[in-house]
């Protein structure tokens, strides 16, 4: 009976994603929608459908679950060379749920690197991209359907209150700055203890496993829609040791879209900009030993000129993910100049690492698949 039952399993777990990658491949691969925003399930459908269609070059990793039990995924793009351990520029978007083309951003991102990889491929010859396209998914549920302007995660913080920020739970300089960041009912809270956040701790667990393995090279994230480039630091007005690298990066950014779209978008240290606070992931990157961090402010403003800031109407996402991949471009291709394998890094790692790396949950399927396998052999040798 279970020989049976296993057997059938083990089948299952062959065929069903056989028939699967064979039925995207049949319909050309998955396509990108640009002409609305997508849901949840639209974002994680794509993912699933593009690893599927071209699994030589990208793999998606299931990372962790938010509050709320939703999968956090990253795609792991290469260029299929089968050399491992490269350098690695690592994105991630939503962190700020209302933020709707931040993911629109980071999914064009993927498709330029992975279906559009022959035009790209200079920026995949010694690097690797990691991209976490929705890293707040919870919060981006919640904006989408419930409260459009909602910012942060779901986690209720007693009382009527709900959500951390998540780019203020990082541990640097937690809480300190203004007195919103103490306030659990406000967008700017900082959270019940720093990394409170699954969700900040799935992207700390990322980044410091990307140092450890000596590939961390530039963290960036993805926010709309201050039209800047910020870099690092945000709790503290001293320069980071490399300024003039980070300056350097982001006027070349600026430059590019200016010429490709006119969007004006400014370079700046975030405290000199906009006063000190804790808590940010771009700081966290670089304290962590990370060489490049940014923030991308991204355009919010539409064609017709009217700055619609979060929610840019749907007939401009398209124009606006493609200014962004510009960008995108424009500060993965002067990272790669800046640090060509040739150059050493350093990795000055300025927090303590933790102990255990994030948990990896593998599929279904192959946990069958393997379980079975192994009952098989099992009940044959006893036999
Ligand atoms: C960016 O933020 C600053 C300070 O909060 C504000 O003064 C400025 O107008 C913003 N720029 C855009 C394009 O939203
Ligand atoms: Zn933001």
């Amino acid at each position: 009976m279970w020989r049976i039952l296993c057997g059938i399993g083990v089948l299952v777990a062959i065929v069903h994603p056989l028939a699967e990658s064979r039925a995207v491949r049949r319909r050309g691969g998955a396509e990108l929608q640009l002409d609305n925003y997508l849901s949840y399930d639209g974002i994680m459908q794509y993912l699933d459908q593009l690893a599927l269609a071209h699994s030589s070059r990208m793999t998606l990793k299931d990372v962790g679950r938010t509050y709320e039990n939703r999968a956090l995924k990253m795609a792991m793009i290469t260029n299929g060379d089968g050399r491992s351990g490269k350098r690695v520029i690592f994105l991630d978007a939503a962190l700020h749920s209302r933020e709707w083309m931040t993911p629109a951003a980071a999914l064009l991102t993927i498709h330029k690197l992975v279906v559009e990889f022959e035009e790209n491929s200079d920026l995949l010859a010694d690097y690797d991209w990691h991209i976490m396209p929705l890293a707040n998914p919870d919060g981006y549920v919640y904006s989408r359907n419930t409260e459009r302007y909602w910012r942060n995660t779901r986690t209720p913080n007693g009382g009527n209150c709900f959500g951390t920020n998540l780019n203020r739970n990082f541990a640097v300089n937690w809480k300190e700055g203004f007195p919103q960041l103490r306030d659990p009912c406000d967008e700017n809270y900082a959270g019940s203890s720093p990394f409170s956040e699954v969700e900040a701790r799935t992207v700390r667990d990322i980044m410091h496993g990307l140092v450890e393995s000596k590939r961390a090279v530039m963290y960036l994230s993805l926010h709309t829609a201050n039209r800047s480039v910020f870099y690092p630091w945000v709790y503290n007005t001293a320069p980071v040791p490399n300024q003039e690298e980070h300056d350097e990066i982001g006027k070349f950014v600026a430059d590019r879209i200016f010429q490709s779209t006119g969007t004006i978008i400014k370079t700046w240290q975030y405290a000199l900009y906009d006063g000190t606070f804790g808590g940010t992931s771009m700081d966290y990157a670089l304290l962590a030993g990370f060489p490049l961090s940014f923030v991308f402010e991204m355009s919010g403003t539409g064609r017709d000129n009217v700055e619609y800031k979060f929610f840019p109407p749907a007939r401009d996402i398209r124009h606006l993910a493609e200014e962004s991949w510009t960008g995108i471009k424009a500060f993965a291709a002067k990272a790669i100049e800046k640090y060509p394998p040739s150059r050493a890094i350093s990795h000055n790692q300025m927090v303590e690492l933790p102990k255990n790396a994030a948990p990896t949950i593998r599929g279904f399927n192959s946990m069958v698949g393997t379980v079975c396998i192994f009952f098989l052999y099992l009940t044959s040798v006893l036999n």
